[in-house]
């Protein structure tokens, strides 16, 4: 697999394009193409669906607890500014930043970037006789995009995009234990926009300062905590692997013990072998953490030990300063067992854009088909699960005659009320099926002399190239059960 490769498709036949492209790009910044956003929009779709819409069925998995609740809930970019410093945002969202001040290959960089001690910009001797490049020491650097509110703009009215959905979800758990009928355990998920001010963005959207989480914060009892987290850890693994990511290029990598923080009792990373990277290397799709009470505790009594914040930090009871909390009771009280506890927490943190890129790499292959003279020609195609594929259908009048065009537009026309489907007719039809494997159309429909005597399709598959005659009337209902098998 060649990542340039998959990103000139992408270019080319309109997954992602860069941001603002006509007047140079912005780093770190991309737009998802026709192609691009209907496949996004169908991860995502995957996610809600198998997550929220039809959990109870994951209730039946060994070892699960059940029954338990999800519901989804959709907060605001811009929160309480008073949130990120009670999250630990404020004073540890940081990331050690170096500047190379040598002539001719000025820069920034992350310090994790350091090849050794070198600099990683310009390998190639520097300019200026030296050998080496002359580096800054290490700055800290937060990483969250900061706004004002209001238009006097004074440092009190400075507030934040959010850098992770999950502050949302801590932050609305009384209102969603008050307002619906949820009772522990239970989940709340939520997509959408985050925002952090990366350094160094990098390798197409894997590093982006804008991106989408699909986050789930899940409350459950201390005691069976454990339990959930394996749960979730094992079952987020497995959506991955039932929407294509199947082979060794995707693994689990649980923590080591020295790598937890300080609340965690257990965090996992799943992880995929995208193919910008070195061999062996791995890039994170989503952490699963055990987070313990730690959010809401904070959320009720504040954070202990800020750096800096003198608008906000206060002295708590035992005399050490804080981070102001929100002071609210966030315990919750079993109604059956009158017990009152502060829920554990489990988060399945992913990323949309991260996914789609995974998909999109694994997708991407080349094989040897036969053109409609019967030479075998090089082919490119995607492999897209049917369920993400960004269009399900094409439906090809072998001619424009006859009356083919006609049926082939009665025929669309039915299917595109189901899912998104194309219509074309221009070129051999050889062409046709070459520019739908491309997009990763997984099914192809000619109209063809026979169906104008029979009323039979054919409808050919993407992957196995295998060709199946059906009734006319029965395409639409075969379509949409090979889609959803
Ligand atoms: N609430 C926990 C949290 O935000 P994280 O590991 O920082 O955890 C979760 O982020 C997921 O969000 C990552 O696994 C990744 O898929 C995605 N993500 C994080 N930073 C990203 C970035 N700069 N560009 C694209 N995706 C990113």
């Amino acid at each position: 697999m060649d990542m340039e490769k998959v990103v000139s498709l992408c270019r080319r036949r309109g997954f992602l394009f860069q941001s603002s492209e006509i007047y140079g790009g912005l780093n770190g910044f991309w737009d998802y193409g026709p192609l691009g956003v209907e496949l996004k929009r169908n991860v995502k779709e995957a996610w809600w669906r198998d997550m929220v819409a039809t959990h109870d069925d994951l209730g039946t998995l060994p070892g699960a607890p059940s029954p338990y609740d999800m519901v989804g809930i959709d907060c605001t970019i811009i929160m309480h500014p008073q949130v990120w410093k009670v999250s630990g945002h404020y004073d540890l969202f940081i990331d050690e930043m170096v500047d190379c001040r040598t002539e001719g290959c000025k820069g920034r960089f992350r310090v994790d970037h350091l090849a050794g001690s070198e600099c990683p910009l310009k390998p190639s001797k520097p300019a200026g006789g030296s050998d080496k490049c002359s580096l800054t020491e290490p700055r800290e650097f937060n990483l969250m995009f900061k706004t004002t509110l209001g238009a006097l703009g004074g440092e009190e009215d400075t507030a934040y995009l959010r850098p992770e959905t999950a502050q949302g979800i801590f932050v609305n758990f009384k209102n969603v234990v008050d307002s619906s009928r949820v009772r522990v355990p239970f989940g709340v998920a939520q997509q959408g926009k985050s925002f952090r001010n990366e350094i160094t963005p990098r390798n197409f959207t894997f590093r982006s300062r804008e991106f989408e989480q699909m986050e789930i914060e899940f409350f459950c009892h201390p005691d069976t905590s454990r339990q959930w987290y394996e749960f979730w850890r094992d079952r987020r693994m497995q959506w991955y692997k039932d929407l294509g990511l199947a082979g060794d290029r995707l693994r689990l990598r649980d923590h080591d013990p020295d790598e937890l923080s300080h609340y965690s009792t257990g965090t996992a990373d799943i992880e995929y072998a995208f193919p910008f990277l070195s061999e062996g290397e791995y890039g994170e799709l989503e952490g699963i953490a055990h987070r313990g009470d730690f959010d809401l505790r904070s959320h009720m009594e504040g954070k202990l030990d800020p750096k800096t914040c003198p608008l906000t930090v206060e002295q708590g009871d035992d005399g050490k300063p804080r981070h102001r909390g929100s002071g609210r009771d966030l315990t919750y009280r079993d109604d059956l067992t009158n017990e009152r506890f502060t829920p554990h927490v489990i988060e399945p943190s992913a990323g949309a854009d991260r996914a789609t890129l995974a998909f999109l790499c694994e997708a991407y292959t080349e094989d040897e088909a036969p053109d409609e003279k019967g030479k075998m020609q090089t082919r490119t195609l995607m492999r897209f699960h049917p369920r993400i594929a960004p269009i399900k259908a094409a439906v090809f009048p072998l001619v424009k005659k006859d009356g083919m065009p006609e049926v082939a537009q009665d025929l669309y026309k039915a299917l595109k009320k189901k899912f998104p489907a194309v219509y074309d007719a221009g070129g051999a039809v050889g062409r046709r099926y070459r520019r739908q494997d491309e997009i990763g159309t997984p099914y192809c429909i000619t109209i063809d002399g026979q169906t104008l005597q029979d009323q039979t399709v054919t409808i050919r598959d993407r992957d196995s190239l295998e060709q199946v005659r059906v009734k006319l009337d029965d395409t639409v209902a075969e379509v949409e059960r090979r889609i959803t098998a």
